[in-house]
């Protein structure tokens, strides 16, 4: 199994290109299963989950071809309306093309998702969506089975425990593009890879408007226009990372091809800690030198500080002077990462839903193990900044998300090698 080597203690310097987003990506493709015309998607990030995805739209019967972060799919017809447990347990996103089938075909079975490692994970309020637009839902046997032959758009509430869903709105916005009539979404999530997967519904000819709002309206139907082609926006957990990568290295790094208006909340919690940001017109810099401040985050949905950057901020405040804490209002068990980082020296205890934080002047490398996509980023960002050799293993879970993760770290001076 592969693992990284890390020899930590290197400031990090140069420019780094971010690249698609696979939180977009994966219910993108999903959605190229909408229509039986062809379909190109560039800026695909070519990461292990968007691999998966790939594999299960070809399961179902489309073609595809994907060269250089260009991806072509073409579902001229399908030939299976089964998304099988072997897949679906691998990737939890697999339940994108629920949506996507039901539009299309107007049937779907998918395996039920399992919880995992951040938490129990229900998909309820998926269900009780494609419920509102006359989807008929059975659960049999660990499957969803979807009838989907009274589709129409109605007014589909989200509601959940936590606040709306990104995962229930997006699988709604699939289902509602091949219903007829008018669907209204609320609450709808408002994240980025949201307005990204309205935008290429747009493309594909369906009527979408009101993304970005917490109410989005879709006019379904089954006409979808020739040749499609869309460019998927810039991974904004990635650039995040790699902001924290310079932060806790107190290196400089040029953070390139990233949006600054989707990392607001990251952006501000790092000026805040005493990191200098500076906006060119070739991209963000992120200047990690001088003295640091303790900080307390609070996880919330778009446009707050992302569930997906609370790992990587662990690392950074545990090397930062002073009591931090870390609020985690979304997943109930996102703080995997906290006692690999303890195993470092790291100082931090958690009660409930926050961790505190003391920071250590140093941390000190060691061998650790990655549990879940974030918190791996987080043990090689601690391992970068770390007195010593690091080792971090079962580094599967990071290829997941991250596009050739230690081929950008080394372009910026990090020492750090893949091996078994
Ligand atoms: C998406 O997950 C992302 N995944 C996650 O990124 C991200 O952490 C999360 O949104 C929050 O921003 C993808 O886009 C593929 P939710 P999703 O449904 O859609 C509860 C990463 O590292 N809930 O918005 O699954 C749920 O348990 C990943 O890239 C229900 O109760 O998140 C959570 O507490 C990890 N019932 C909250 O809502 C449901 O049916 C928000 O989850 C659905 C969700």
């Amino acid at each position: 199994m592969a693992r990284f080597f890390i020899d930590g203690g290197t400031r990090l310097s140069g420019e780094v290109r971010i690249s698609g987003a696979k939180n977009s990506a994966l219910p993108i493709i999903a959605a190229a299963l909408l229509t039986d015309k062809k379909v190109v998607l560039k800026n695909i990030p070519d990461v292990y989950d968007v691999r998966t995805m790939i594999q299960l739209v070809e399961h179902l019967g489309a073609s595809t071809h994907f060269k250089r972060n260009v991806l072509i799919i073409h579902a001229s017809r399908l030939k299976r309306l089964e998304a099988p447990y072997d897949i679906v347990s691998r990737m939890r996103a697999s339940y994108y093309v629920l949506g996507a089938l039901l539009a299309r075909a107007k049937k779907a079975v998918v395996a039920m998702p399992g919880g995992c490692a951040i938490g129990p994970r229900p998909v309820d309020m998926h269900i009780r969506g494609l419920n509102a637009l006359g989807a008929k839902i059975e659960i049999s046997r660990g499957c969803i089975n979807a009838d989907g032959r009274n589709l129409v758009g109605r007014k589909v509430d989200l509601q959940g425990p936590k606040g709306t869903s990104v995962g229930a709105t997006i699988n709604v916005m699939l289902a509602a593009s091949g219903a007829a009539g008018t669907t209204v979404i609320s609450p709808a999530a408002v994240e980025p890879e949201v307005l990204d997967v309205a935008d290429f519904l747009k493309t594909l000819g369906v009527e979408v408007s009101g993304h970005g709002s917490h109410r989005i309206t879709i006019k379904g139907g089954n006409v979808f226009r020739e040749g499609a082609s869309y460019t998927i926006i810039p991974d904004r957990i990635e650039a995040g990372t790699f902001a924290v990568a310079a932060a806790i290295t107190r290196g400089r790094v040029l953070i390139k091809s990233a949006l600054s208006e989707h990392l607001t909340s990251v952006l501000e919690k790092l000026i805040e800690i005493g990191v200098k940001v500076t906006f060119k017109d070739e991209g963000i810099v992120i200047n990690g030198r001088g003295s640091k401040r303790a900080t307390n985050i609070f996880v919330a949905p778009y446009p707050g500080f992302p569930t997906d950057m609370q790992a990587q901020f662990m690392a950074l405040l545990a090397t930062v002077p002073g009591t931090s804490t870390i609020k985690e209002s979304i997943f109930e068990n996102r703080f995997i990462q906290a006692v690999e980082l303890m195993r470092m020296g790291a100082d931090i205890t958690i009660e409930g839903d926050t961790a505190v934080i003391n920071g250590t002047p140093t941390l000190s490398g060691t061998d650790l193990m990655a549990s879940d996509l974030r918190a791996s980023s987080a043990l090689v960002l601690a391992g970068l900044a770390a007195r010593g050799k690091t080792v971090v293993s079962r580094i599967y879970h990071l290829d997941r998300g991250y596009e050739r993760f230690e081929v950008k770290l080394r372009r910026l001076g990090a020492k750090i090698k893949r091996g078994r």
